[in-house]
């Protein structure tokens, strides 16, 4: 059997407003809203990807990292725009960053 993930992460019927890029969809309040086995970046099956639990280790560990010395956000302007990918993401989204207080 064969699926589309970019089909899949594009569906209506389970996504909100599914072509738009809005990664507040994950907050914990809205996470209920879409199925666990509706979000399969990785692929699945017996080719599925290797290195996920690698990769969010790897970003969690970045991510807490960074966010702890520097704030982000939005530079302002910039709109961002759709790629071809198995998951929905923008094209670039370039921040200001900021140092934390101490
Ligand atoms: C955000 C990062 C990544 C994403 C979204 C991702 C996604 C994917 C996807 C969608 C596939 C195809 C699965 C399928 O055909 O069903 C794949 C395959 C694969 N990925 Fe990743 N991947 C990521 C990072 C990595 C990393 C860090 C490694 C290695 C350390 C890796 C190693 C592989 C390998 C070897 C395959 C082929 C598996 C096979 O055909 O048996 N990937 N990945």
């Amino acid at each position: 059997m064969g699926f589309s993930l970019y089909a899949l992460h594009r569906d209506p019927g389970v996504y909100a407003d599914a072509d738009r890029f809005d990664p507040d969809r994950w907050l914990p309040e809205r996470r209920g809203e879409i199925a666990r086995t509706a979000y399969v970046p990785f692929g699945a099956g017996n080719r599925k990807c290797i290195g996920d639990a690698f990769v969010y280790t790897e970003a969690t560990i970045a991510l807490a990292t960074i966010l702890s010395r520097w704030s982000l956000r939005p530079a302002p302007g910039h709109v961002p725009k759709e790629v071809a990918s198995a998951v929905a993401h923008a094209d670039l989204m370039p921040m200001v960053v900021t140092p934390r207080d101490a």
